[in-house]
């Protein structure tokens, strides 16, 4: 690391030196892709004015010793399993180096933007700017279009490669939205709807053996529920408790609401001992929970039932965050942003106190998301992990395929890369793949 610096330090000292610092340097190119991933075509030139909420990530030098904490503190052979890092350590694991503050808060100035334009998450590690089209094309010397969703006519604001001052490379890891054209999806359970919910869901009385070896009710091969649950994962005699310290977390994006008046429907029927209680909803970066009986989203609406069913007394929360990539076609009125995990991240990771246990149903293919942008959020799942957070994430609903049905197309026939040679391939998820 130390060599590393030495290094870094040399153009620095140039570019003090200058009068304008970064000009006369050689923009480079930082990222790019070959083409828009498939489904995507290009529209339009992107309108000047259209912001573009653009998340800057600084290099983090000491994430490796982070990740060695994580990796021990997580093995239950290891002396220090469970000596959770806190949150000061951690941020102290994410910082970037100082000088690298330094040099990129002076790239910014010299664009116009000063301190008070710029979000900081609590580690420094992420810059959060809010600026035109215009003033991004210059930054990063590319042009930014509108590229629609064949077919789906969704529409977003992006490039497929944008270039930095040469000097800059080193201090900063990337910028997005740029090249990421990730379609972000919930991951819904494949229940079988029936209007029927029998008094007894088990009348017969009669038993199979589940996987753990048990024997569970016969009614759980067609029926789930959360009594189901428990006994398919032999935790029948587990008891939840409200004041053991534990809490439980469930995560919603997408404008997707959790509606209390079926939540409490749902207790009534799967666990009558939480009738009447509550939990805790936190909004994110916009993030809706709209109590309107219309708004009711499936995703939020099963997550929440069979989540907090399931864990009751512990204290639950429901984080709803905003902001996804994704534009109705002809209302290009909001901020273009990025998939919505690193948002959630950044206010995780700045909070003291977080639940232990926090669980998400969504994602997005993997091969849609840059490589450089999926590092640097897994590695915001790391440092929860150092924490002492179990994150869990879906690994999807389609099999080893992509799982989106179109109506005109047989389900899979997008298990190819989108690199433009369309190699026949499994379609991993993102971020149930981080490492
Ligand atoms: C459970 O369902 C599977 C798949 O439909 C079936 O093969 C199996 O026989 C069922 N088991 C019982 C005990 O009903
Ligand atoms: C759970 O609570 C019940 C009722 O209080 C008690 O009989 C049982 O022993 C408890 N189970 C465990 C594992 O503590
Ligand atoms: C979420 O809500 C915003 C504002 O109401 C709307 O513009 C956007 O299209 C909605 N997104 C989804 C995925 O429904
Ligand atoms: C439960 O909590 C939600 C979200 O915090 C709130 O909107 C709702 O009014 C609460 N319901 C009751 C019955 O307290
Ligand atoms: C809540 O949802 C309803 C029905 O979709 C909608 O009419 C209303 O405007 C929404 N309220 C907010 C605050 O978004």
């Amino acid at each position: 690391m130390l060599t590393r610096l030495v290094l870094l330090s040399l153009p620095f000292a140039v570019a003090l030196a200058s009068a304008i610092p970064f000009r006369g340097y050689q923009h480079k190119v930082k990222e790019s892709i070959h083409g828009p991933p498939s489904g995507w075509y290009r529209h339009a030139p992107a309108p000047k004015h259209h912001m573009l909420e653009l998340k800057i990530a600084l290099p983090q030098p000491k994430f490796p010793e982070l990740e060695q904490h994580l990796l021990e503190v997580s093995d239950p052979s290891h002396a220090r399993y469970g000596a959770h890092l806190s949150k000061q350590e951690t941020e102290a694991l994410l910082a970037p180096h100082p000088e690298t503050l330094d040099v990129v808060g002076k790239w910014l100035a010299l664009h116009g933007l000063a301190e008070e334009d710029i979000t900081r998450s609590s580690a420094n590690d992420w810059v959060t700017i809010r600026v035109p089209v215009g003033l991004a094309e210059e930054m990063l010397t590319t042009e930014y279009h509108v590229y629609r969703h064949v077919h789906t006519g969704e529409s977003i604001i992006r490039t497929t490669s944008y270039s930095l001052p040469e000097i800059l490379h080193d201090y900063i890891d990337l910028i997005q939205p740029t090249t990421m054209f990730a379609r972000f999806k919930a991951f819904k359970s494949t229940l079988h709807w029936t209007n029927h919910t029998p008094a007894d869901p088990n009348p017969s009385g009669s038993t199979i053996t589940g996987p753990a070896g048990n024997q569970v009710d016969a009614s759980c091969n067609n029926t789930i529920t959360v009594s189901c649950l428990r006994q398919l994962y032999n935790a029948v005699d587990y008891n939840t408790s409200a004041t053991n310290g534990n809490a439980f977390g469930i995560t919603g994006y997408l404008n997707e609401s959790t509606n209390n008046v079926d939540l409490q429907q749902f207790y009534r029927l799967q666990n009558p001992s939480a009738y009447g209680s509550n939990y805790t909803s936190v909004s994110i970066h916009g993030g809706k929970n709209n109590q309107s009986y219309e708004a009711a989203g499936l995703e939020a609406n099963l997550d929440t039932q069979f989540g907090f069913g399931l864990t009751w007394p512990t204290p639950g929360t429901f984080y709803t965050t905003g902001g996804e990539p994704i534009f109705n076609p002809d209302l290009l009125t909001g901020t273009d942003t990025n998939e919505p995990y690193s948002y959630w991240l950044e206010y995780i990771l700045a909070q003291d106190k977080i639940p232990q246990s926090i669980s998400t149903s969504y994602g997005d293919d993997e091969q849609t998301v840059p490589r450089s942008y999926a590092i640097r959020v897994c590695n915001g799942m790391a440092a929860l992990g150092a924490r002492g957070v179990s994150v869990i994430f879906s690994s999807g609903d389609g099999g080893v395929g992509d799982g989106v049905v179109y109506p005109d197309k047989p389900l899979g026939h997008q298990c190819y890369s989108n690199d433009g040679l369309k190699t026949p391939m499994f379609l991993p998820v993102f971020p149930a793949s981080c490492p």
